[in-house]
Protein backbone atom coordinates (compact mmCIF):
# COMPACT_ATOMS: atom_id res chain seq x y z
CA UNK A 1 0.00 0.00 0.00
CA UNK A 2 1.80 4.03 -0.91
CA UNK A 3 2.99 5.91 1.52
CA UNK A 4 0.36 8.25 1.98
CA UNK A 5 -2.69 5.35 2.51
CA UNK A 6 -0.92 3.64 5.33
CA UNK A 7 -0.42 7.33 6.81
CA UNK A 8 -3.56 8.39 6.96
CA UNK A 9 -4.95 5.40 7.63
CA UNK A 10 -3.37 5.30 11.07
CA UNK A 11 -4.04 8.99 11.52
CA UNK A 12 -7.59 7.90 11.41
CA UNK A 13 -7.30 5.41 13.89
CA UNK A 14 -4.90 7.33 16.35
CA UNK A 15 -7.62 9.75 16.12
CA UNK A 16 -10.51 6.78 16.49
CA UNK A 17 -8.71 5.76 19.76
CA UNK A 18 -8.10 9.25 21.01
CA UNK A 19 -11.21 10.25 21.12
CA UNK A 20 -13.43 10.31 24.65
CA UNK A 21 -14.83 7.48 25.03
CA UNK A 22 -16.85 8.19 28.05
CA UNK A 23 -20.27 7.47 26.01
CA UNK A 24 -19.00 4.53 24.22
CA UNK A 25 -19.73 1.92 27.15
CA UNK A 26 -23.15 0.61 25.35
CA UNK A 27 -22.00 0.69 21.70
CA UNK A 28 -18.73 -1.18 22.91
CA UNK A 29 -20.62 -3.64 24.79
CA UNK A 30 -23.35 -4.24 22.43
CA UNK A 31 -20.95 -4.87 19.35
CA UNK A 32 -18.56 -6.53 21.39
CA UNK A 33 -21.28 -9.19 22.57
CA UNK A 34 -22.32 -9.47 19.09
CA UNK A 35 -19.60 -9.65 17.54
CA UNK A 36 -18.44 -12.43 20.44
CA UNK A 37 -21.59 -14.63 19.69
CA UNK A 38 -20.58 -15.01 15.89
CA UNK A 39 -16.86 -16.17 17.26
CA UNK A 40 -18.46 -18.47 20.11
CA UNK A 41 -20.72 -20.27 17.53
CA UNK A 42 -18.08 -20.70 14.97
CA UNK A 43 -16.59 -24.18 13.94
CA UNK A 44 -13.08 -24.31 14.57
CA UNK A 45 -12.21 -26.76 12.03
CA UNK A 46 -12.65 -23.41 9.48
CA UNK A 47 -11.07 -20.22 9.35
CA UNK A 48 -12.90 -16.80 11.15
CA UNK A 49 -12.10 -13.89 9.17
CA UNK A 50 -12.57 -10.29 11.03
CA UNK A 51 -12.92 -7.33 8.74
CA UNK A 52 -11.90 -3.46 9.93
CA UNK A 53 -10.09 -5.65 12.70
CA UNK A 54 -8.19 -2.33 13.94
CA UNK A 55 -6.99 -2.31 17.49
CA UNK A 56 -9.40 -4.59 18.52
CA UNK A 57 -11.42 -2.28 20.72
CA UNK A 58 -14.84 -3.50 19.74
CA UNK A 59 -13.62 -7.22 19.01
CA UNK A 60 -13.66 -9.75 21.72
CA UNK A 61 -10.49 -11.59 20.00
CA UNK A 62 -10.42 -14.38 23.32
CA UNK A 63 -13.49 -15.95 21.95
CA UNK A 64 -12.18 -16.02 18.73
CA UNK A 65 -11.03 -19.30 17.55
CA UNK A 66 -7.14 -20.15 16.92
CA UNK A 67 -7.42 -20.32 13.10
CA UNK A 68 -8.92 -16.28 13.23
CA UNK A 69 -7.57 -13.73 10.68
CA UNK A 70 -7.64 -10.50 11.18
CA UNK A 71 -8.46 -7.85 8.29
CA UNK A 72 -7.24 -3.88 8.58
CA UNK A 73 -5.07 -1.53 6.43
CA UNK A 74 -3.76 0.24 9.83
CA UNK A 75 -0.47 -0.55 9.75
CA UNK A 76 -0.54 -0.35 13.23
CA UNK A 77 -3.67 -2.38 14.14
CA UNK A 78 -2.05 -6.04 14.23
CA UNK A 79 -0.02 -4.81 16.82
CA UNK A 80 -2.55 -2.98 18.64
CA UNK A 81 -4.18 -5.83 18.83
CA UNK A 82 -1.74 -8.10 20.28
CA UNK A 83 -0.58 -5.79 23.03
CA UNK A 84 -4.51 -5.30 24.09
CA UNK A 85 -5.66 -8.74 23.55
CA UNK A 86 -2.14 -10.83 24.44
CA UNK A 87 -2.55 -12.71 20.92
CA UNK A 88 -0.47 -12.28 17.26
CA UNK A 89 -3.16 -13.44 14.56
CA UNK A 90 -2.50 -13.66 11.22
CA UNK A 91 -3.43 -10.48 9.17
CA UNK A 92 -4.01 -8.91 6.36
CA UNK A 93 -3.07 -5.44 5.25
CA UNK A 94 -4.52 -4.49 1.82
CA UNK A 95 -7.04 -1.81 1.28
CA UNK A 96 -10.15 -3.82 1.20
CA UNK A 97 -12.30 -1.90 -1.14
CA UNK A 98 -8.94 -2.62 -3.83
CA UNK A 99 -9.71 0.77 -5.43
CA UNK A 100 -7.94 3.59 -2.96
CA UNK A 101 -4.59 3.25 -4.43
CA UNK A 102 -5.89 3.56 -7.94
CA UNK A 103 -8.17 7.13 -6.55
CA UNK A 104 -4.81 8.55 -5.24
CA UNK A 105 -2.87 7.99 -8.68
CA UNK A 106 -5.54 9.51 -10.69
CA UNK A 107 -5.80 12.63 -7.84
CA UNK A 108 -2.49 13.15 -8.27
CA UNK A 109 -2.58 13.03 -12.10
CA UNK A 110 -5.34 15.61 -12.05
CA UNK A 111 -2.93 18.12 -10.10
CA UNK A 112 -0.65 18.51 -13.27
CA UNK A 113 -0.58 19.78 -16.74
CA UNK A 114 -0.20 17.00 -18.85
CA UNK A 115 1.52 19.69 -21.74
CA UNK A 116 3.45 21.70 -19.52
CA UNK A 117 6.62 19.70 -17.83
CA UNK A 118 3.60 18.44 -14.99
CA UNK A 119 2.83 22.22 -14.10
CA UNK A 120 0.40 22.38 -11.26
CA UNK A 121 -3.02 23.11 -12.61
CA UNK A 122 -5.49 25.53 -10.70
CA UNK A 123 -7.71 23.46 -8.16
CA UNK A 124 -10.91 24.24 -9.67
CA UNK A 125 -10.03 22.64 -13.26
CA UNK A 126 -8.10 19.42 -10.93
CA UNK A 127 -11.22 19.19 -9.54
CA UNK A 128 -13.14 19.35 -12.14
CA UNK A 129 -10.97 16.91 -14.38
CA UNK A 130 -10.69 14.52 -11.62
CA UNK A 131 -14.47 14.32 -11.55
CA UNK A 132 -14.57 13.52 -15.22
CA UNK A 133 -12.27 10.64 -14.45
CA UNK A 134 -13.74 9.04 -11.35
CA UNK A 135 -16.59 6.97 -12.98
CA UNK A 136 -14.33 5.16 -14.74
CA UNK A 137 -12.43 4.27 -11.96
CA UNK A 138 -12.58 0.62 -10.04
CA UNK A 139 -13.06 -0.71 -6.34
CA UNK A 140 -14.33 -4.16 -7.32
CA UNK A 141 -12.82 -5.72 -3.42
CA UNK A 142 -10.48 -8.37 -5.29
CA UNK A 143 -8.57 -9.22 -2.86
CA UNK A 144 -11.40 -9.96 -0.64
CA UNK A 145 -12.93 -12.00 -3.11
CA UNK A 146 -9.62 -13.62 -3.44
CA UNK A 147 -8.99 -14.80 -0.24
CA UNK A 148 -12.75 -15.83 0.48
CA UNK A 149 -12.30 -18.32 -2.42
CA UNK A 150 -9.35 -19.71 -1.35
CA UNK A 151 -9.84 -19.83 2.37
CA UNK A 152 -13.68 -20.17 2.47
CA UNK A 153 -13.99 -19.36 6.09
CA UNK A 154 -16.89 -20.14 8.42
CA UNK A 155 -17.82 -16.73 9.44
CA UNK A 156 -17.31 -13.38 8.10
CA UNK A 157 -17.55 -10.24 10.87
CA UNK A 158 -17.38 -6.79 9.44
CA UNK A 159 -16.29 -4.70 12.37
CA UNK A 160 -17.69 -1.09 11.59
CA UNK A 161 -15.60 -1.22 9.02
CA UNK A 162 -18.16 -0.11 5.93
CA UNK A 163 -19.12 3.40 6.80
CA UNK A 164 -15.02 3.94 6.74
CA UNK A 165 -14.11 3.34 3.22
CA UNK A 166 -15.75 6.59 2.43
CA UNK A 167 -14.27 8.35 4.98
CA UNK A 168 -10.90 7.47 3.82
CA UNK A 169 -11.65 8.13 0.20
CA UNK A 170 -12.26 11.85 0.99
CA UNK A 171 -9.21 12.00 3.36
CA UNK A 172 -6.77 10.88 0.79
CA UNK A 173 -9.06 13.37 -1.72
CA UNK A 174 -8.49 16.52 0.66
CA UNK A 175 -4.36 15.52 1.31
CA UNK A 176 -4.13 15.39 -2.68
CA UNK A 177 -6.16 18.59 -3.34
CA UNK A 178 -6.09 20.94 -0.58
CA UNK A 179 -8.50 21.46 2.33
CA UNK A 180 -12.27 20.75 1.51
CA UNK A 181 -12.40 20.45 -2.11
CA UNK A 182 -16.30 19.87 -1.77
CA UNK A 183 -19.05 22.64 -2.73
CA UNK A 184 -20.98 23.69 0.60
CA UNK A 185 -23.63 24.92 -0.43
CA UNK A 186 -26.37 22.59 -1.40
CA UNK A 187 -28.38 24.78 -3.65
CA UNK A 188 -24.94 24.79 -5.97
CA UNK A 189 -23.87 21.61 -8.18
CA UNK A 190 -20.91 19.59 -6.52
CA UNK A 191 -19.70 17.28 -9.31
CA UNK A 192 -16.37 16.13 -7.60
CA UNK A 193 -18.78 15.23 -4.35
CA UNK A 194 -20.98 13.94 -6.16
CA UNK A 195 -18.48 11.19 -7.92
CA UNK A 196 -17.24 10.45 -5.37
CA UNK A 197 -20.78 9.45 -3.40
CA UNK A 198 -21.04 7.06 -6.46
CA UNK A 199 -17.42 5.72 -6.25
CA UNK A 200 -18.23 5.13 -2.51
CA UNK A 201 -21.37 3.54 -3.03
CA UNK A 202 -19.67 1.38 -6.15
CA UNK A 203 -16.95 0.21 -3.62
CA UNK A 204 -19.43 -0.74 -0.87
CA UNK A 205 -21.99 -2.79 -3.42
CA UNK A 206 -18.75 -4.60 -4.73
CA UNK A 207 -17.77 -5.51 -1.26
CA UNK A 208 -21.13 -6.88 -0.29
CA UNK A 209 -20.97 -8.90 -3.61
CA UNK A 210 -17.15 -10.25 -2.06
CA UNK A 211 -19.21 -10.91 0.87
CA UNK A 212 -22.53 -12.51 -0.36
CA UNK A 213 -20.08 -15.43 -1.71
CA UNK A 214 -18.87 -16.34 1.49
CA UNK A 215 -19.58 -19.78 2.02
CA UNK A 216 -20.27 -19.54 5.57
CA UNK A 217 -22.07 -17.27 8.12
CA UNK A 218 -21.61 -13.01 8.00
CA UNK A 219 -21.99 -10.85 11.36
CA UNK A 220 -21.76 -7.16 10.25
CA UNK A 221 -21.76 -4.29 12.30
CA UNK A 222 -21.81 -1.07 10.47
CA UNK A 223 -22.79 3.01 10.60
CA UNK A 224 -25.99 2.99 9.39
CA UNK A 225 -26.24 6.96 9.77
CA UNK A 226 -24.09 9.79 10.97
CA UNK A 227 -26.55 12.63 13.36
CA UNK A 228 -25.25 15.81 13.71
CA UNK A 229 -26.98 18.29 16.63
CA UNK A 230 -30.69 17.12 18.36
CA UNK A 231 -31.52 16.74 21.67
CA UNK A 232 -32.62 13.81 23.56
CA UNK A 233 -32.12 11.70 20.45
CA UNK A 234 -33.75 7.86 20.31
CA UNK A 235 -34.81 5.67 18.05
CA UNK A 236 -38.77 4.67 16.98
CA UNK A 237 -39.67 1.98 15.14
CA UNK A 238 -37.87 0.31 12.81
CA UNK A 239 -38.53 1.38 9.29
CA UNK A 240 -36.21 0.39 6.19
CA UNK A 241 -35.44 4.46 5.91
CA UNK A 242 -33.13 5.24 9.25
CA UNK A 243 -33.94 8.83 9.10
CA UNK A 244 -37.69 7.90 9.94
CA UNK A 245 -36.73 6.26 13.10
CA UNK A 246 -35.02 8.98 14.63
CA UNK A 247 -36.65 10.87 17.79
CA UNK A 248 -35.58 14.11 18.98
CA UNK A 249 -35.78 17.46 19.52
CA UNK A 250 -33.56 20.63 18.22
CA UNK A 251 -32.13 20.91 14.77
CA UNK A 252 -30.50 17.37 13.00
CA UNK A 253 -28.27 17.16 10.23
CA UNK A 254 -27.90 13.62 9.24
CA UNK A 255 -25.44 12.19 6.77
CA UNK A 256 -25.26 8.80 5.34
CA UNK A 257 -21.60 7.39 5.46
CA UNK A 258 -22.92 4.49 3.06
CA UNK A 259 -24.32 6.68 0.05
CA UNK A 260 -27.02 5.10 -0.51
CA UNK A 261 -26.24 1.42 -0.08
CA UNK A 262 -28.31 -0.57 2.10
CA UNK A 263 -26.19 -3.24 3.11
CA UNK A 264 -28.92 -5.66 3.65
CA UNK A 265 -31.36 -4.73 0.64
CA UNK A 266 -28.06 -5.81 -1.34
CA UNK A 267 -26.95 -9.17 0.49
CA UNK A 268 -30.28 -10.05 -0.41
CA UNK A 269 -30.98 -9.03 -4.13
CA UNK A 270 -27.60 -11.36 -4.40
CA UNK A 271 -28.27 -14.12 -1.98
CA UNK A 272 -32.17 -14.02 -1.67
CA UNK A 273 -32.29 -16.81 0.36
CA UNK A 274 -29.66 -16.28 2.84
CA UNK A 275 -31.58 -15.97 6.31
CA UNK A 276 -31.42 -13.06 8.26
CA UNK A 277 -31.19 -14.59 12.22
CA UNK A 278 -30.73 -11.41 13.97
CA UNK A 279 -30.93 -7.75 13.35
CA UNK A 280 -30.25 -4.85 16.22
CA UNK A 281 -30.00 -1.13 15.84
CA UNK A 282 -28.88 1.55 18.55
CA UNK A 283 -27.53 4.70 19.15
CA UNK A 284 -23.58 5.62 19.52
CA UNK A 285 -22.60 9.03 21.05
CA UNK A 286 -19.32 9.28 19.10
CA UNK A 287 -18.26 12.93 20.35
CA UNK A 288 -20.37 15.77 21.56
CA UNK A 289 -23.37 16.88 19.12
CA UNK A 290 -22.03 13.86 16.65
CA UNK A 291 -24.26 10.25 17.54
CA UNK A 292 -23.92 7.24 14.84
CA UNK A 293 -27.36 4.53 14.22
CA UNK A 294 -25.42 1.57 14.52
CA UNK A 295 -26.46 -1.83 12.51
CA UNK A 296 -25.71 -5.18 13.40
CA UNK A 297 -26.92 -7.90 11.65
CA UNK A 298 -25.81 -11.55 11.30
CA UNK A 299 -26.82 -14.17 8.28
CA UNK A 300 -26.75 -17.60 8.12
CA UNK A 301 -25.00 -19.99 5.92
CA UNK A 302 -26.14 -19.46 2.12
CA UNK A 303 -28.72 -22.28 1.95
CA UNK A 304 -27.48 -24.82 -0.87
C1 LIG B 1 -13.93 2.52 13.10
S1 LIG B 1 -12.46 1.64 12.93
C2 LIG B 1 -12.96 0.03 13.54
C3 LIG B 1 -12.32 -0.27 14.86
C4 LIG B 1 -12.08 -1.74 15.12
N1 LIG B 1 -13.23 -2.55 14.81
C5 LIG B 1 -11.59 -1.97 16.53
O1 LIG B 1 -12.15 -2.84 17.19
O2 LIG B 1 -10.63 -1.31 16.93
C6 LIG B 1 -12.37 1.26 11.19
C7 LIG B 1 -11.18 0.41 10.81
O3 LIG B 1 -11.28 0.12 9.42
C8 LIG B 1 -9.99 0.22 8.83
N2 LIG B 1 -10.19 0.55 7.41
C9 LIG B 1 -10.82 1.66 6.92
N3 LIG B 1 -10.85 1.61 5.59
C10 LIG B 1 -10.23 0.45 5.22
C11 LIG B 1 -9.96 -0.16 3.95
N4 LIG B 1 -10.32 0.43 2.80
N5 LIG B 1 -9.32 -1.35 3.94
C12 LIG B 1 -8.95 -1.95 5.10
N6 LIG B 1 -9.17 -1.42 6.32
C13 LIG B 1 -9.81 -0.23 6.38
C14 LIG B 1 -9.30 1.30 9.61
O4 LIG B 1 -7.89 1.16 9.55
C15 LIG B 1 -9.85 1.11 11.03
O5 LIG B 1 -9.02 0.29 11.81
Amino acid sequence: MAPLLRRLLAAEQRAFLHRDRRGWMEHLARTRAFLGAGLAAADAARPVLILGAGAGLEVPWGQAPKDSWGWDADPWSRARTGLRHLRWPAWIFEDLTGGLEALEQAARRCTREPWAEGRARPRERACARLAGLLPSLGAEGTALGSWIARYRPGVVLSANVMGQFGVVAQRLLEEILGPWPWVEDPEELDPLGEALDQWIARSLRAHLTRLAATPGSLRLVFDRGVVHGGDGLALGAWTDAWEEQLLGRGRLEVEDPLCGVDPVAELRLRDPVREVLKRERWLWPVAPGQTHVVEAVALGPPVL
